[in-house]
C-alpha cells in the first residue's frame, strides 16, 4: 500500500467578482514509503497548492478542495482539525521554499526546534533542548550550542534552511514535503542542501515529495516525477524513463531548456514559445496546445485524458514525442 495516495485531487479557488478558478485539476500521484517523488512544473502550475491541500493548509473560505488524500490509508481531507494537527510534524514533515518567513522571527531558534519535540513527542524542555542541539549538528549546522540561542535573522539562509529541515525531520515523520526548498538559496548552498536532503531521507527511510521548477534537481534526487501543467498532470514516469525518453511536448521542451555542459559553445537554448498566459481551459482541450509544437486537431475539442504508458508511467497527450528506438 502506499504511503501517500492523492486520488483526484481539486482545489478550486472562488472570489467574488472573479470566475472559479481550478489551480489543480484533478491530480492523482502515489508515494511509496521511503520513495522520493517529484513534482515538476513552471511557476503557477499549482504545485504549492497541491500540497497545501495535502497538508490542509489552505484558507477554508473561498476554496473548494475536492478529492482524497490517503495517508497510510486513511483520509486526510476528512480528518478533523486537532487529528490533522497530530499527524503534521508528527508523521508528515513541510519545508517551505522560504526559510526566513518559516521560522518566528523573535523566538530563539533552539526553542523553537524543542517546541516541535515537546508538543509532538512529549519531551520535556529540557531532553528537548539536548535533542534540538543533536539535531542542528545532524543538519551541519556548526557550534549548535551556540546557534540554540540565536534569532533566525543572525543566521545566513543557508544555515536557516538547514534550520528548517531539522524541524521537518525532528519528530522523524515518514513523509516530507519539500516545496523548493533550495530556491531562495545560492547554487552553492542549493547543492549542500540537497546532498543533506538526500542524506537524511536515505538513512531514515522517510518518504520524500520534492516540489520544484528546476529539472535538475529532479534529475539527481528523484525516483519519480510527476510533470504539470496548469493544474494537471501531464507526464509520469520513472526518473530515467523521463530523461531519455520525454513523451509530452511540455516535458521535452523542459529538458531542452536547461542548459547542458556538454552543448556546443555559443548555441541557443530552447525556449518553450508563449507563457501559460496562451493556455486554453483543460475542457476545450490540451491547455498547453496553444505553446505547443507537435499541436494537432485531436488536442483541440475535449479534455485529454491521461493514460498509463507501458513503462509504467502516463502520458496525456494525443501526438507525443516519438520514443526514440533503441540502437
Ligand atoms: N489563495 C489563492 N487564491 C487565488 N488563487 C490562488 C491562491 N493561491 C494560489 N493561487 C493561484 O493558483 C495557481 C497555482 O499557484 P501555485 O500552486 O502557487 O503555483 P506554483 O506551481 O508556482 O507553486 C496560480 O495561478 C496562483 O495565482
Ligand atoms: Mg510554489
Amino acid at each position: 500500500m502506499p504511503l501517500l495516495d492523492v486520488r483526484d485531487l481539486s482545489v478550486v479557488f472562488r472570489r467574488k467578482g472573479a470566475r472559479p478558478f481550478a489551480a489543480v485539476d484533478g491530480v492523482g500521484f502515489s508515494v511509496q514509503p521511503g520513495q522520493t517523488v517529484g513534482l515538476v512544473g513552471e511557476s503557477g502550475c499549482g504545485k504549492s497548492v497541491t500540497s497545501l491541500a495535502i497538508m490542509g493548509l489552505l484558507p477554508r473560505r473561498g476554496t473548494r478542495v475536492t478529492g482524497e488524500v490517503l495517508f497510510d490509508g486513511s483520509d486526510l481531507l476528512r480528518l478533523r482539525p486537532q487529528e490533522l494537527r497530530d499527524r503534521r510534524g508528527r508523521d508528515i514533515g513541510m519545508i517551505f521554499q522560504d526559510p526566513l518567513s518559516s521560522l518566528n522571527p523573535v523566538i530563539p531558534l533552539g526553542l523553537q526546534v524543542a517546541e516541535v519535540l515537546e508538543r509532538h513527542q512529549g519531551r520535556t524542555r529540557q531532553a528537548a533542548l539536548r535533542e534540538a542541539r543533536a539535531l542542528l549538528d545532524a543538519v551541519g549546522i556548526p557550534d549548535p550550542a551556540r546557534r540554540l540561542q540565536e534569532f533566525p535573522h543572525q543566521l545566513s539562509g543557508g544555515m536557516r534552511q538547514r534550520a528548517l529541515i531539522a524541524i521537518a525531520l525532528a519528530c522523524k515523520p515518514r513523509l516530507l514535503i519539500a516545496d523548493e526548498p533550495t530556491t531562495a538559496l545560492d547554487v552553492t548552498i542549493q547543492a549542500q542542501i540537497l546532498t543533506l536532503l538526500k542524506e537524511l531521507v536515505d538513512r531514515s527511510g522517510t518518504a520524500l515529495v520534492m516540489i520544484t521548477h528546476d529539472l535538475g534537481i529532479v534529475a539527481g534526487l528523484c525516483d519519480t516525477v510527476n510533470v504539470l501543467y496548469a493544474g494537471k498532470v501531464v507526464e509520469r514516469a520513472g526518473r530515467h524513463d523521463l530523461f531519455a525518453d520525454p513523451r509530452h511536448p511540455y516535458t521535452h521542451g523542459l529538458l531542452q531548456s536547461v542548459p547542458r555542459l556538454d552543448a556546443d559553445r555559443g548555441g541557443r537554448l530552447h525556449q518553450i514559445r508563449g507563457s501559460v498566459g496562451d493556455n486554453i481551459p483543460w475542457s476545450e482541450g490540451c491547455a498547453f496546445a496553444p505553446r505547443c509544437d507537435r499541436v494537432n486537431d485531436a488536442c483541440i475539442g475535449e479534455t485529454v485524458p491521461l493514460e498509463p504508458t507501458v513503462r509504467g508511467g502516463a502520458l496525456r497527450c494525443t501526438n507525443p514525442v516519438a520514443q526514440e528506438v533503441p540502437a
